[in-house]
């Protein structure tokens, strides 16, 4: 399959290019590098570009003839969402349209969209499954929701098949540590915990120790980042099989605190690792976990690596020794 990759210089877009390349696939990435890296992509086609340029998009279109695409471009940040509301739905909204009127025109009909867990805001159940309602509390889970509804909407319209992948907590990196997570700024917990114990970046802080959890830091689903790869391509298979739009949520159907995640980065790093306590940070729900068994059912995808010290593992490979 030759598929598009929008946003396949970013941390999750360059394990999708590496896992597509691993079954044989042809990857070409589209990608404004804004947070995505050169060297993440070295060996497939990069055209630089914004999701926002429908030009340069139907040029694209023109010149290659693709099964597929995957949409990972995104302004992704909860917290800087809520200050620039107007940035997170040009990019994430505005930009989806753009793509989908690109496909429409070169009649690629399956995509494959990166959601993500935010689109359930404060949930109500201890196990997420895709039947639990939609209500997100921040412009950018809102963004993810809008993109979701007009997936919905482009099925009967304009025969679109399309799998919206609600992505848990994203983790860890590629065994290989040629490739891992690289934000600036970087906001995550595990890379945040690793670079404290590098010494590089500033003192750790653990953002509220009063939530209504087993030791009052938040809870969440961390996956790897591989296992989120894999189930793209399930996805795409999938849509061979089936029209209209779909939603899976993907994690692991088990939660860790952060001081959990702590403890494991000290299980691996060997080293004592500190931080202090801080106020909670706006718009974190206590607990986010999925039930998997949608994904497992009908895409057949389990995540491989479960084990939380072996998800830290692979990330203290790249962080240790990270290229870029
Ligand atoms: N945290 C800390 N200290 C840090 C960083 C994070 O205590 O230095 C805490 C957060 O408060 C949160 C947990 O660790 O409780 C996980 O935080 P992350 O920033 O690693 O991840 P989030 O759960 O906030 O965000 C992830 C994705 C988002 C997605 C969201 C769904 O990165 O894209 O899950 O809620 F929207």
């Amino acid at each position: 399959m030759k598929v598009l990759v929008c946003g396949g210089a970013g941390y999750i877009g360059s394990h999708m290019v590496r896992c597509l390349l691993a079954h044989h696939h042809e990857p070409v990435v589209y990608d404004n590098l804004s947070t995505g890296h050169r060297e993440a992509v070295a060996d497939v086609p990069l055209i630089v570009g914004d999701i926002r340029d429908s030009e340069t998009l139907r040029t694209v279109f023109d010149q290659h003839c693709f099964d597929a695409a995957i949409h990972l471009c995104a302004h992704s940040l909860v917290g800087e969402s809520m200050n620039k509301p107007y940035e997170y739905y040009q990019n994430n909204v505005f930009g989806t349209l753009c793509l989908l009127e690109a496909m429409h025109e070169a009649d690629v009909t399956k995509l494959v969209f990166s959601s993500t867990a935010a689109v359930f805001g404060h949930p109500l159940a201890p196990l997420i499954d895709e039947e639990h309602a939609a209500r997100p509390i921040n412009p950018y889970g809102a963004s993810k929701w809008m993109v979701e509804r007009i997936l919905a909407d482009a099925a009967p319209a304009y025969g679109l098949r399309s799998v919206s992948l609600r992505y848990f907590n994203a983790a860890g990196a590629d065994p290989s540590g040629e490739i891992g997570e690289s934000h600036h700024p970087e906001t995550h917990l595990i890379p945040n915990i690793l670079r404290s114990a590098l010494g590089k970046g500033s003192a750790l802080k653990i953002f509220g120790d009063d939530y209504p959890t087993k030791d009052g830091t938040c809870v969440r689903d961390y996956i790897h980042v591989n296992d989120l790869a894999e189930a793209h391509l399930r996805a795409i298979r999938f849509l061979d099989q089936h029209d209209g739009a779909h939603c899976f949520n993907l994690g692991s159907s088990s939660g860790f605190t952060v001081l959990e995640i702590i403890e494991a980065a000290r299980r691996v790093t060997g080293m004592d690792i500190s931080f202090e306590r801080a106020s909670r940070r706006a718009g974190d729900p206590p607990v986010l976990v999925a039930s998997n068994v949608k994904a497992r059912v009908q895409l057949g995808w389990r995540p491989a690596i479960t084990n939380i010290d072996d998800i830290v593992r692979s990330a203290w490979l790249w962080h240790s020794q990270a290229r870029y």
